[in-house]
Formats: C-alpha cells, structure tokens, sequence
C-alpha cells in the first residue's frame, strides 16, 4: 500500500500528513509507504514552514527531514490512494487524472474523520500559531482513522 498526501505548496499541511502517517505505520510495523506533494512547485526542494516544523516537534513529530515536490502525473502510478488537504488541491489533482481508476484513487483526507461533509484542511501559511495547532489536530485524528481502516482493510 502507498499513499499519497497532497496540497498546495508542499510546505505546511501535506508534509505534517505525511510525517504523521510515517509516524503511524511505523510504530505500528506496517508496511506502507508514505510519501507528500504539492501541487504547486513554488516551494519545490524547501523543508517545510518552520511554523510546521515547530508545531510539528512540539507533539512529538519529526517533518523537517522532509523536502516539498510538485505533483506530477505519474504519481497516479506509483500510489494506491491519494489524499488532498482542500477542495482546490483535489480539482487540480483531478484535472490530471488520465482514467476512471486514476480519479478513484483521489479523496479529501477529511472525507476520513467527516464523511460527505466536503471538510477542508484550512491553509495555515498566512495565519497565526493557532492555524497550525488547529491542523495538528485535524491532521491526527484523520491519519488515526486511515491507521484504523488500513488495519480493517478497508482502505481502496
Ligand atoms: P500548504 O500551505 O499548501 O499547506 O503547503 C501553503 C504554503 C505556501 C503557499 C500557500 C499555501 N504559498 O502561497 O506560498
């Protein structure tokens, strides 16, 4: 299984998906790999926002080792599910999607904690310090629901 957690610059919200998984399936011993884009290149090669870092250490998870990337077709390829932060990161992953089997694979990670409720992952980068805690959590208790339904095997 591999999944892939995406939004727009890389750099905040995806990254703390992705280091809170790796995280996850590491403490549990599964084998599955996890991996984060975005889909914007602007901040492609950076670490994440040091705000996301910070936030991130402070509950125990390590992101700053992680470097932001584009999106890129293929990707459809390599992952089995792809998870996007908001509406606007799921349509312009959508857009590339060559095949019904391609958009299948493409939800929003809220969709796991608050199914059809269309749930978004607000964008911290130009807020205060409470945006990224408010991620934090948002984000935890989403990738502890993915653990769950992985373990159900109930993840498609
Ligand atoms: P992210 O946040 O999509 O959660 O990584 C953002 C990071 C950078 C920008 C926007 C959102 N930016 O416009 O540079």
């Amino acid at each position: 299984m591999k999944i892939l957690m995406v939004c727009l610059g890389n750099i905040c919200r995806s990254p703390l998906a992705d280091g809170l998984m790796q995280k996850k399936v590491s403490d549990h011993k599964l084998d599955i790999r996890v991996d984060s884009a975005g889909t914007t290149g602007i901040h492609a090669g950076e670490a994440p926002d040091a705000r996301m870092c910070q936030t991130a250490k402070s509950f125990g998870v390590p992101i700053d080792q992680l470097k932001s990337r584009k999106f890129v077709v293929e990707d459809f390829d390599l992952f089995d599910v792809i998870f996007t932060m908001d509406k606007s990161n799921k349509a312009n992953v959508l857009q590339l999607a060559r095949t019904e089997a391609d958009k299948n694979k493409v939800h929003l990670i809220l969709d796991m904690t608050y199914p059809n409720e269309n749930k978004e992952v607000p964008d911290p980068y130009y807020g205060g310090e409470d945006g990224f805690i408010e991620v934090y959590h948002l984000l935890d208790a989403a990738t502890d629901s993915i653990l769950e339904k992985i373990k159900n095997n109930e993840l498609n």
